[in-house]
C-alpha cells in the first residue's frame, strides 16, 4: 500500500487511517531526504549525527555520535550511566544485536529490596545508589564502533564534548522534561537541590533549566574527554569507575571495582518474525521487546485490522486481547538468557499463536485473572529511556534504545563525573507478584542474581521486505515500549499511515496486569469506549506515551522519510 504510493495514502487506507475529526497529529508531514535520515528526540543530537554522516561516516558512526550527544542534551534519558541495545543492519544484509544492558552488581541478591517482613521497601530499587546496575553504554558504543565504525572515537565524540563544554540552548521541550521530573518525587529532579554536585550543574541559578537558558556541563565534558582519549578503559578500569564506586560506597550502594572490570557486552542474533509480508528483526532476551512484539504481531496477523479500521471497536478488542495474553507470557517466562532458558520458539510458533487467537471471545473482554501464561509451568532450571533510528546513504540501518530507566535514573551523580546513574535494578522482580514502577507484575525467572541483566521492554526494530530495508523504529516508554513499536508498525502496515502519522497517532496499551486498557487522549472516540465498556473493559487515561523515532525507506524511490514523535517537541527527524 505504502510501497505503491510513498508519501501519500491510497483512498482505502486514508479511510481506515483518518479519525472522525482529523486532528493535528494527522496532518504533520514526515521529514524527507534522498540519501540519509536520522530521527532522535533531541535536535542537537540529530544534528551531531548528521554532521558525521556528511563527513563520510556510516550509520554506526552516526549512532555513536548521537548516543554521546544525547547523554549531554537529553540528560533525563540519553546516557553513559545506563545501558541498552543497538540493532544494526548493514546494506549487505549483515545484522548484529549489541547488548549493552546493565548487569546487577556482584553483591546483589534476590532479597535486597525487601524489609525484615519480606515487604518491598518503597523507593529502594528506584532511588539512590542501591538502585544502580553496572552501566553498559560506553562499552556498547566502543563495541559498535570497533566492529562497524569508520571514524576515530575522538571525531565521533567531539560534538558531544562541545555541547557539554560550551552548553546548549534549552528549548521549551527540554525545559518541560526537567519540569516533569519535579512530580517524580524523590526519584527525579526533586532531589537535585539536595545534592550540591547536581545543584551546581542543573540548578546553577536556583531553578531548573528554563527555556532560553544555556546549559553547560563542564564535568560531563571532562568525563567524555577522558573516554574520547582512553576509551572503555577510562570508564571501566580507570578514574570514572573509581569515582562511581567511591560515591556508591559512601552512600549505601554495593558497586565495586570488580563490577566495572568484569562488565561485558554481548552480541546476539537478532530475533526474527514475519508480519504481512515484512520481515521483522528485533531485540531478543534479555529484552522482552522482540519476543512480545513478534508474539503480538503473530496473534493479530490472523485479524483483518486494516479492513476493520484504526482504533475501531473490533481492532481495539482483538489487539488488546492479544496484548493481555502476550504480556502474561512476557512477565512470566522471559529473563536474561545467561540465567534462564527462554521459551522464545514456543511463544512464536504458529500453533501457539493460533491457540491464543482461539482463546479470544468475540465481543467480550477476558478478565486478566482468567488469563494464565499459556505455556504452563516450565521445567526447573539451573539456572525514561530514549530511542533513535538512522539510515545512511548506503542503506545501513541502526536502531538504538538506551536508558537510565526512570527520568534522571536513580537521581544521583557520582562526584564530578557529571552523568546520572541508572535505576535499572527496578526492572528486576523485587518480589514476585509485586508491581514495579511500570506496574509490571513479574515472576521469579527475572529475580535478582549477581551479574544478571534485568528483563527489558526495549524494542529497537528493523523491518525489511524482500530483502530490502523498509523501516527502522523504536521508542522509550517503560512497559509501553513494546505496544508503541507494535502500533507504529501496524499504523504503517495495516492502516497505511505515513511514518510521521504512525509515530504521532494516539495510543492504547494493555499489559495483562493491571486489568485495564490504558489510553492516550484522542485515541478512542466516546462511542468506541462506551461499546468497549459494555464488552467488559475498564480504561485509564495515561499521559506518558514514550517518544517513537522512525525512518522509513520508500521501496521504489529509496527516499528516506523520518518521523519524530510530537510528544517530544525538541525531537528532530532530518536528513540530506
Ligand atoms: N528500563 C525500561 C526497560 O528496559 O524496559
Amino acid at each position: 500500500m505504502y510501497a505503491r504510493l510513498p508519501a501519500l495514502l491510497c483512498a482505502a487506507a486514508l479511510l481506515a487511517a483518518t479519525p472522525p475529526t482529523a486532528p493535528e497529529w494527522h496532518s504533520a508531514p514526515p521529514a524527507r531526504a534522498p540519501h540519509a535520515m536520522i530521527a532522535t528526540e533531541q535536535h542537537y543530537a540529530t544534528q551531531a549525527g548528521l554532521r558525521i554522516l556528511e563527513r563520510g561516516g556510516n550509520a554506526v558512526d552516526a549512532a555513536v555520535a548521537v548516543a554521546y550527544a544525547l547523554a549531554v542534551v537529553d540528560p533525563c534519558c540519553g546516557n553513559i550511566g545506563g545501558g541498552g541495545f543497538m540493532l544494526v543492519r548493514m546494506h549487505d544484509g549483515r545484522e548484529r544485536f549489541i547488548d549493552f544492558r546493565e548487569k546487577a552488581p556482584l553483591r546483589a541478591n534476590p532479597h535486597m529490596y525487601l524489609d525484615a517482613k519480606g515487604n518491598v521497601i518503597p523507593g529502594a530499587s528506584t532511588k539512590g545508589y542501591l538502585a544502580v546496575g553496572v552501566p553498559g553504554t560506553v562499552m556498547g558504543m566502543e563495541r559498535a564502533r570497533a566492529e562497524f565504525g569508520t571514524l576515530p572515537r575522538a571525531v565521533l565524540m567531539a560534538p558531544a564534548i562541545a555541547l557539554a563544554d560550551r552548553g546548549f540552548t534549552v528549548e521549551p521541550g527540554d525545559a518541560a522534561i526537567f519540569a516533569a521530573s519535579q512530580s517524580e518525587g524523590d526519584s527525579g529532579a526533586y532531589t537535585f537541590a539536595k545534592q550540591p554536585n547536581i545543584r551546581s550543574i542543573f540548578m546553577r541559578n536556583g531553578t531548573l533549566p528554563q527555556s532560553g537558558s544555556v546549559l553547560a556541563q563542564p564535568q560531563l565534558g571532562a568525563t567524555l574527554a577522558l573516554i574520547a582519549k582512553d576509551g572503555a578503559q577510562a570508564f571501566y578500569r580507570g578514574p570514572i569507575a573509581r569515582e562511581v564506586v567511591a560515591a556508591s560506597q559512601r552512600n549505601g550502594g554495593i558497586l565495586t571495582l570488580d563490577d566495572f572490570s568484569k562488565y561485558t557486552v554481548d552480541e546476539r542474533a537478532p530475533l526474527h518474525c514475519t508480519y504481512r509480508g515484512y520481515t521483522i528483526a528485533s531485540a531478543p532476551p534479555p529484552s522482552s521487546g522482540g519476543t512480545t512484539l513478534c508474539e503480538t504481531l503473530g496473534v493479530t496477523s490472523g485479524f483483518p485490522l486494516g479492513q476493520w479500521g484504526w482504533h475501531s471497536v473490533k481492532s481495539v478488542h482483538y489487539v488488546v486481547e492479544a496484548e493481555r495474553r502476550t504480556y502474561a507470557d512476557r512477565n512470566t517466562y522471559l529473563a536474561d538468557p545467561a540465567f534462564v532458558r527462554n521459551p522464545v520458539a514456543q511463544l512464536l510458533s504458529p500453533e501457539y499463536e493460533a491457540k491464543l487467537r482461539g482463546e479470544i471471545s468475540a465481543g467480550k473482554a477476558t478478565p486478566s485473572v482468567d488469563v494464565k501464561p499459556g505455556l504452563g509451568p516450565l521445567a526447573h532450571e539451573n539456572a525514561d529511556t530514549t530511542h533513535f533510528s538512522i539510515v545512511d546513504r548506503w542503506g545501513n540501518a541502526v536502531a538504538v534504545t538506551f536508558t537510565i530507566n526512570d527520568l534522571f535514573g536513580a537521581g544521583v551523580i557520582a562526584g564530578n563525573t557529571g552523568f546520572f546513574l541508572n535505576d535499572e535494578m527496578d526492572d528486576f522482580t523485587s518480589k514476585p507478584g509485586v508491581p514495579n514502577m511500570f506496574g509490571l507484575v513479574q515472576g521469579v525467572r527475572n529475580d535478582i542474581e549477581p551479574g544478571k541483566r534485568p528483563l527489558s521492554s526495549m524494542t529497537p526494530t528493523i523491518l525489511t521486505k524482500n530483502g530490502q530495508l523498509f523501516m527502522v523504529t523504536g521508542s522509550p516508554g517503560g512497559s509501553r515500549i513494546i505496544t508503541i513499536a507494535l502500533s507504529t508498525i501496524q499504523n504503517v502496515v495495516d492502516y497505511g499511515m505515513n511514518v510521521q502519522q504512525a509515530v504521532n497517532a494516539p495510543r492504547i496499551h494493555m499489559q495483562w496486569l493491571p486489568d485495564e486498557v490504558q489510553y492516550e487522549p484522542g485515541a478512542l472516540s466516546a462511542s468506541t469506549m462506551e461499546t468497549l465498556r459494555g464488552m467488559g473493559y475498564t480504561f485509564r487515561e495515561i499521559h506518558s506515551w514514550g517518544s517513537a523515532q522512525a525512518v522509513l525507506v520508500d521501496p521504489q524511490s529509496g527516499v528516506r522519510y523520518g518521523g519524530t514523535d510530537r510528544r517530544h517537541p525538541s525531537g528532530l527527524a532530518a536528513g540530506y
